[in-house]
């Protein structure tokens, strides 16, 4: 008989594909890849309706990145997959079809040097870009004779233990950069650029610039990449992303700037509440230092919002919109919801997103009804400081506004509003993850209040001791759930292999990144676990080459909660059918600030968009019977020291605002496993955090997965376990459980309990 864990123990062959085929890579999973791409491509800029391409347009192509093209972040967002669809590739299908003529001699000069330099193409993107090329005189005047549009590509990489900087070549143009735009505006009727990266790249010169026709954030957009982009220019596809967060006049404008490196050790999260639109729509000054706001993105067609209906049943509110599309080319609209709440004592963002839709493709003159449903709980504040009631999330007395649009300036107001005589309190909490050493925090009107500071406390966890009996006669893992239950089998675990559960093995397949479980005596097996977020990161050398699916923060533009799960069952597929077990996907702290190096990796400044993403992606992935890892439970803002830079964040904005996707995602999606982050929060290694792995995680969200340390994270392995981190990665640190056991720091039952979840996370995989 075949044994059920047969894909673990053996690495079987055995697609899983319909009929037999195999997926990794293929033929649907690209087209998903196109589509996805898409969908969460910004158009930002479009002026005189330059674009699409008319039909036959003549075009020269400048840019590395036209050829060099960048379509995945490094480190764990790196996919080897077998190609990349580079920007060359979408225009020279285009031309096939008759809809664009390129410059060739341009783009051959480009691939020739850039072969020169070491940078012809290859499917592996976990090296650094080189600057611009130079373009010889004659050659650039031939372009520009050539054609009256020039598209220039400009690439960015992004990379996890890095942070982007206000450097020129990063953040900003490099010189080389800059002078090819100015040749290039000084040359050409029209200068499309389109923005190869995983990062919100200052913007002012392309706002400024009448010159610079247009601009498409084209993000990292995967391995057809370069396809999607040349669909969205040429009105193949129309653009329907909007954007995730807000572009600002000025890096210096973000509220998260002036402290972001004013230390190594720590981040004071000052701001509070006030992150991204949160704070440029509240702040009165902040105001008019928007470039483009939170949620705006342009179509090739127009469409109007009309019936604008709210009403209440006294637990939700439903907002109904119809929305038509007014222009001459089909094509998709978001609608947004935003809630204005009462300032009261708390005070509150001017608007915060309470929930969106995206419309379906809607031809010329058709219209779509959508109603949109926000729990009335979801609109209250947390008072941390008990100027209502402590620790409970409060709806304040007062009125609340109702704002339906495209973005978050481009609304309108709902004329129902719902009036709260008294304030209400949702929730009762305990005070949890409170600051020991931020001083101050911003309030809705700019200024600071002081806060008081706290100190971690110690707890003593008693994780009960199971009654479980080992049956007489031994037996294996497969076995459980058919005459024996895990209680019983974990009964009959020794001491030796509790510990060993508790800690990561090396791969035993094609996952670069080690494995869990593994108890040979009793047929548990070795579960290879492999990055995420941008599809599956294997070991370059095996020679299996999957879907490099776009970057978490393309897929957050595309609103489109649809898209998400359908990447999510995908990508599941391919990791199912490698014989791995767990997906470290989504990747989804917040963010909250530009100069983040991993923002690629997650979705957005907003945790509605967060939690709601992520946890349609988890269904998909679940769905197919792999485990997910959401990730980096939490704070994890800033590449820097990361291992200690500890996020000093108030109680509130943590809850608000860096918690709040998670939580989301925990009671939609209920995730199998959860990945706790390297930082510290206020003082104390999220690892080791017991207030927030078991307080807020376990007690009060009733989450039952398991959680997985980072790789290599610093606090003591003791600890981790006591808070309640289950795994620790790569490796754990055994001496010192089986000395704490002996000691009776820790009990059988701590390690029986972390057993559990561990081992109810490989009962809940799909097997042969
Ligand atoms: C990253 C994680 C990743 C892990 C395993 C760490 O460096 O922070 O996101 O999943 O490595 O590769």
């Amino acid at each position: 008989m075949t044994s059920k864990y047969a894909r673990f123990l053996y690495q079987i062959c055995k697609p899983t594909g319909e009929d037999g085929k195999l997926v990794t890579a293929c033929k649907a999973h690209a087209e998903l890849c196109r589509t996805a791409a898409g969908e969460g491509m910004v158009l930002l800029k479009n002026s005189n309706g330059v674009l699409p391409l008319k039909q036959g347009e003549k075009i020269a192509l400048f840019g590395n990145s036209t050829i060099d093209y960048v379509k995945c972040g490094g480190g764990s967002g790196i996919v080897h997959s077998p190609y990349i669809r580079t920007v060359l590739d979408g225009f020279k299908i285009k031309e096939q079809e008759g809809k664009v003529s390129i410059f060739k001699p341009l783009s051959e000069y480009y691939a020739n040097e850039l072969k020169k330099v070491g940078r012809e193409f290859m499917p592996h993107q976990d090296y650094a870009l080189v600057d611009e090329i130079d373009i010889p005189d004659d050659l650039f005047r031939a372009a520009a004779d050539f054609a009256e549009t020039a598209v220039i590509t400009v690439g960015r990489l992004s990379e996890e233990g890095t942070d982007h900087t206000v450097t020129k070549g990063d953040f900003l143009l490099s010189e080389k950069e800059e002078a090819l735009i100015d040749r290039l505006c000084r040359s050409f009727k029209k200068v499309v650029v389109v923005l190869d990266m995983g990062i919100m790249i200052d913007s002012s010169w392309f706002v400024e610039r009448e010159e610079i026709s247009a601009v498409l954030l084209a993000w990292l957009a995967g391995m057809e990449g370069g396809l999607a982009i040349a669909d969205i220019l040429c009105g193949d596809v129309n653009p329907s992303g909007k954007l995730v967060d807000t572009l600002a006049k000025s890096f210096d404008d973000y509220p998260t700037t002036a402290g972001f490196n004013e230390s190594e050790d720590y981040v004071d999260y000052t701001e509070d509440i006030y992150v991204g639109y949160r704070y440029f729509e509240t702040i009165p000054e902040a105001y008019n230092r928007v470039n483009y706001p939170f949620g705006y993105g342009l179509s090739y067609t127009d469409f109007s919002f009309e019936g604008i209906h709210c009403a209440d049943d006294g637990k939700f509110v439903t907002a109904c919109v119809t929305v038509t599309n007014t222009g001459s080319v089909a094509g998709k609209e978001v609608v947004q919801v935003y809630c204005g709440a009462p300032q009261g004592l708390l005070g509150k963002p001017a608007k915060v997103l309470a929930a969106f839709k995206k419309t379906d493709l809607l031809k010329p003159g058709e219209a779509q009804t959508l109603a949109l449903r926000i729990p009335i709980s979801s609109l209250a504040s947390y008072d941390d400081l008990g100027k209502i009631q402590k620790a409970a999330y409060v709806l304040e007395k007062g009125e609340y506004r109702f704002y339906i649009g495209s973005s978050v300036r481009d609304v309108i107001e709902a004329r129902y509003r719902l009036v709260l005589e008294d304030n209400v309190i949702t929730e009762q909490l305990e005070t949890r993850c409170a600051p020991i050493a931020l001083k101050k925090r911003m309030l809705s009107d700019g200024s600071f209040e002081e806060l008081p500071l706290g100190e971690n406390k110690t707890y003593n966890p008693q994780n009960p001791a199971s009654t479980a009996k080992a049956p007489e006669e031994e037996f294996m893992f497969d076995k459980v759930g058919e005459t024996v239950t895990l209680d019983e089998f974990i009964a009959q675990l020794t001491d030796e292999e509790l510990v060993e559960l508790q800690e990561g093995h090396d791969s035993t397949g094609i996952g670069d990144t080690g494995s869990i479980g593994g108890i040979k005596r009793l047929g548990v097996p070795y579960v290879t676990v492999s990055d995420g977020p941008a599809g599956l990161r294997t070991s370059r050398e095996c020679g299996i080459l999957p879907t490099a699916w776009p970057c978490e923060t393309l897929i957050g533009c595309t609103w489109n909660t649809d898209i998400a799960e359908r990447i999510g069952k995908a990508g599941a597929l391919e990791v199912i059918e490698n014989n791995l077990g767990v997906w470290l996907a989504p990747g989804m702290n917040i963010h909250r600030s530009p100069f983040c190096g991993r923002n690629f990796e997650y979705y957005s400044e907003d945790p509605l968009i967060s939690g709601k993403m992520a946890a349609a992606e988890v269904k998909g992935i679940q769905s197919q019977g792999v485990a997910p890892s959401i990730k980096h439970f939490a704070c994890n803002n800033k590449e820097t020291n990361r291992s200690y830079s500890d996020s000093r964040v108030s109680e509130r904005a943590l809850r608000e605002i860096y918690l709040k996707g998670f939580e989301i995602c925990v009671k939609e999606a209920k995730p199998w496993l959860i990945m706790t982050s390297y930082n510290q929060i206020n003082g104390e290694h999220t690892t080791a955090k017991y207030e927030l792995l078991t307080g807020i995680l376990r007690n009060e969200w009733g989450y039952e997965g398991a959680t997985v340390s980072d790789w290599d994270t610093k606090a003591p392995h003791v600890k981790e376990l006591l808070a309640g981190n289950d795994i620790k990665m790569p490796k754990g640190e055994k001496d010192s459980l089986r000395a704490a056991l002996e000691s009776g720091e820790i009990c059988r039952a701590d390690l029986e309990n972390s057993a559990k979840r561990i081992l109810e996370l490989i009962l809940n995989l799909a097997q042969v």
